[in-house]
């Protein structure tokens, strides 16, 4: 094979991974859950380079984000005894390193495109805990649907992997608009966030801890009922628990713009006036508005009208990664 392209979605995560208890292995402390967003792609294309690795991302990429695709090519040569080198060339159709999952799908591609490519026999478990190891996010764009990510206990990292809940058509009514307040990338990484989350390690977060495993069993239920509502009740919680406890860190972390609280509000407010609808964010100011789809153009109009909002992207519930 000469060059292969493969189109990966990002996740957005309900129940959220937030913190390491191993930093080499990429090993969460709690198990997550998210949803793949249909309407935002990744495409990675890989081919054959001499020498050295060619690294081309197509977007404003720090050295930070070319080192990161650097060691996870190393990581997956020395996983497989590959002694070849490749050209990695990759682009996306929304802001990256924004709070918009970028890496989830971007490491998820170059996880699957490297596989295919070297034509290597690997099960979507292995596949998952290889993309792991880019970004833990990735773990979980490895499949479509709705997708649960398994903290596990091993200490070599063998069981925490992701696996289907549902498949994209389970909830074809579900919609996401990606509300788009602020599209620089963001100052402090996830990861470096995460440590310091972890290490300064505030009460916070250890009940956020403490929570986890019966969250996310009632939002598995909720899910699996179509129930929005209740889906909505314990993604919130979830988002208050996470934020608490970045606020909590030592130094604080405010990935949050005015205008990330004003969409909130907003959110708070249709849906006193009975509009199912709910607000997450991940590490980042951008925030996501979920509902019926019949409710999109009310909810739209709405957080259109607040001065700072620049774009709003709406998407499904999408596939795993293809190759095209
Ligand atoms: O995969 P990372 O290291 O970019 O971490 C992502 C963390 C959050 O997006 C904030 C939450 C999540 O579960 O995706």
């Amino acid at each position: 094979m000469t060059k292969i392209t493969v189109r990966t979605h990002p996740n957005l995560a309900l129940i959220k991974y937030w913190g390491k208890r191993d930093e080499a292995l990429m090993l969460p402390t709690r198990s997550s859950l998210s949803l793949t967003l249909d309407a935002l792609t990744t495409e990675t294309t890989i081919t054959h380079a001499s020498g050295r690795d060619e690294i081309h991302l197509a977007f404003n990429a720090s050295t930070n984000a070319q080192q990161k695709v650097q060691s996870f090519i190393d990581l997956f040569r020395k996983m497989f005894g590959i002694t070849h080198h490749f050209s990695v060339s990759s682009v996306n159709n929304f802001p990256t390193g924004a709070g918009l999952a970028s890496s989830s799908s971007g490491f998820a591609a170059l996880a699957c495109g490297l596989a295919k490519y070297c034509k290597l026999n690997v099960s979507d478990r292995e596949l998952s805990i290889l993309a792991r190891q880019g970004s833990g996010s990735a773990a979980r764009s490895i499949h479509g649907g709705i997708v649960l990510w398994h903290k596990g206990q091993l200490p070599d990292g063998t069981d925490s992997y992701a696996e289907q809940l549902c498949n994209e058509h389970h909830w074809p009514e579900f919609c996401i608009l990606a509300v788009i307040v602020d599209s620089k990338e963001k100052k402090i990484n996830s990861r470096h966030a995460m440590q310091t989350t972890t290490t300064t390690n505030p009460l916070s977060y250890q009940h956020w801890i403490a929570s986890s495993e019966h969250r996310l069993a009632e939002m598995v239920t909720a899910i699996t009922a179509k129930d929005i509502m209740r889906v909505g009740q314990h993604a919130e919680q979830d988002w208050h628990g996470m934020h608490a406890s970045m606020r909590d860190t030592t130094p604080t972390l405010d990935y949050w713009t005015l205008t990330s609280y004003e969409v909130i509000k907003a959110v708070e407010h249709l849906r006193s006036g009975n509009i199912q609808c709910f607000f997450t964010t991940d590490a980042g100011p951008n925030v996501f508005v979920c509902s019926h789809r019949d409710d999109v153009a009310p909810i739209t109009a709405r957080l259109t009208t607040i001065p700072g909002v620049a774009t709003i992207i709406p998407s499904g519930i999408g596939g795993k990664p293809k190759i095209l």
